[in-house]
């Protein structure tokens, strides 16, 4: 194959013969303009990018393979979970979330773990993080937060005054930012993280019958993590450090691993337990809702083009499969719309039948046409439903047993009422009882690192403002972080709410 010899052809199929000099009056005159080989050259690079992921942006994927190790069927009626030893194709993109394309790898942020499997019954994604909370629990508020990781709309600088003015007024956040500046927000490479579901999904068997569920990852590689100032050195000596790590290893056949595990809620228990189940910024302890095993997941392959697969990517968290569902998680309801529309605008139309995207199995619609349709369009069948000539039809086998609400009435209900104000218990735990005395030590000095870049005339309003959170999540940490800042600590400040 190598040795044979392709011809160079313009878009269209036409041989050409000068790629390199441009077609001119006299060798030193104008160029003219029936070169229509420049001009195609010229338009088509013109065109070759386009919109980043709004946030996302930055990322590395891989194709893998997911393998069942253990019986869950009694959960679950979804079909790639049938059988031990059963197997199915996946593709994982990691990302960090608050820069651009170029950004660099190390950055302290959350890392994505998006993962789609490629079942039988269509492709399911589990878009998480490396992270089991998030900073907010309804998602009217993640454009709002995002701004305020991204660029200051004037100075064009990433600001700690708008991150910590943002986190300040929103306290339910306290959880995901003690992660956020604890060395996991600076994770040594992806293999070496964690991923999570994050949000509550639930699990539907062959009786029917519904389960709450949490999706965990483990990694096999370990946990290893930059510090603060060694992540800080490689984003001056390789921004594309993450990416690099996860092409040498997986090229060298050293795939990396993980173990996914299930936590399992009963619908009675979701109705008895301490915290909102539903609630993105709370855990589950695993004391009490142990981990399940399920499975292996394995990344095996490198795609052979970045853009192609990487780039062209589209996650969706509405995309589960037969036998998982939703949960009135506020923040998964909020993505489920949000993620489409978003590919839409990002990819076209047709995204879906890019082949990163396509489900390997059957789909028949009566969806047609849009821009770039790639994929025969149906072809001469009927493109309307219900119609007396196709054999399409809706299989009832599939229908999800209805879901009884806690609830007919709509308003809108303040997030954060009594008895879902509890933004300090589990973070609190985090500091006392999960970290090391190093630990605690380095995550008070990541978070006075942040701290001290608020600047400008509200810096006392949102330091004194923030300060209180740490003292209501610990005493400790509060007393320390306020020695940090030089701040008077004031009676007021350990009160709870
Ligand atoms: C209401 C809250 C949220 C909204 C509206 C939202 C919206 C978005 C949007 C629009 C994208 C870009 C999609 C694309 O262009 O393909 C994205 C990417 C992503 N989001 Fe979210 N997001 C939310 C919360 C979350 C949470 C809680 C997690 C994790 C638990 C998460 C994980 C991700 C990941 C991993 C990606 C990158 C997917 C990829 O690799 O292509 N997001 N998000």
């Amino acid at each position: 194959m190598a040795d044979e010899k392709k011809r160079l052809t313009t878009a269209s199929g036409k041989p050409y013969t000068e790629n390199e000099n441009s077609m001119t009056a006299g060798p030193r005159g104008p160029i003219l303009l029936q070169d229509f080989i420049l001009h195609e050259k010229m338009a088509h690079f013109n065109r070759e990018r386009i919109p980043e992921r709004v946030v996302h942006a930055k990322g590395s994927g891989a194709y893998g393979t997911f393998t069942v190790t253990h019986d869950i069927t009694k959960y679950t009626k979804a079909k790639l979970f049938s059988e031990i030893g059963k197997q199915t194709k996946t593709f994982l993109r990691f990302s960090t979330v608050g820069g651009e394309k170029g950004s660099a790898d190390t950055e302290r942020d959350p890392r994505g773990f998006a993962l789609k499997f490629y079942t039988e019954d269509g492709n399911w994604d589990l878009v998480g993080n490396n992270t089991p909370v998030f900073f907010i629990k309804d998602p009217k508020k993640f454009s709002d937060f995002i701004h305020t990781q991204k660029r200051d709309p004037r100075t064009n600088c990433k600001s700690a005054t708008m991150m910590w003015d943002f986190w300040s007024l929103n306290p339910e956040s306290m959880h995901q930012i003690m992660i956020l500046f604890s060395d996991r927000g600076t994770p040594y490479s992806y293999r070496h993280m964690h991923g999570f579901g994050s949000h509550t999904f639930s699990m539907i068997n062959s009786e029917n019958e519904r389960v709450f569920v949490k999706f965990h990852f483990k990694t096999q590689q370990k946990v290893k993590n930059f510090t603060d100032s060694e992540a800080a050195r490689m984003k001056g000596m390789d921004a594309d450090w993450a990416q690099r790590d996860l092409v040498e290893a997986i090229d060298a056949g050293n795939f990396p691993k993980w173990e996914m595990k299930i936590q399992v809620m009963t619908e009675e228990q979701t109705k008895t337990f301490r915290w909102n189940p539903f609630d993105l910024t709370k855990i589950w302890p695993q004391a009490e809702f142990p981990l399940i095993d399920v499975g292996l997941l394995e990344l095996n392959q490198i795609p052979d083009n970045f853009f192609f697969d990487v780039e062209q990517a589209a996650f969706a968290p509405a995309h589960v499969v037969d036998g998982i569902g939703y949960s009135p998680d506020k923040m998964l309801q909020g993505r489920l719309l949000s993620y489409p529309d978003a590919q839409r605008y990002r990819l076209g139309a047709n995204y879906e039948q890019l082949p990163v995207n396509r489900c390997p199995y059957a789909t028949n619609n009566y969806q047609r046409d849009g821009k770039m349709r790639m994929d025969g369009n149906g072809g001469g069948v009927p493109n309307y439903f219900p119609n007396s000539f196709d054999n399409i039809e809706a299989d009832q086998s599939y229908k999800e047993p209805a879901e009884k609400l806690d609830s007919i009435v709509a308003d809108w209900y303040d997030r954060n009422a009594e008895g879902e104000n509890d933004h300090y218990t589990q973070p609190g735990n985090l500091f006392r009882n999960v970290f090391t005395d190093e630990e605690r030590t380095t995550q008070v000095n990541n978070f006075l690192g942040s701290l001290k870049h608020v600047s400008g005339p509200k810096r006392e309003l949102i330091l004194n403002r923030q300060l209180c959170h740490f003292f209501r999540t610990d005493p400790e940490l509060g007393a320390r972080i306020a020695e940090g800042l030089g701040i008077e600590i004031d009676a007021s400040m350990f009160a709870h709410h």
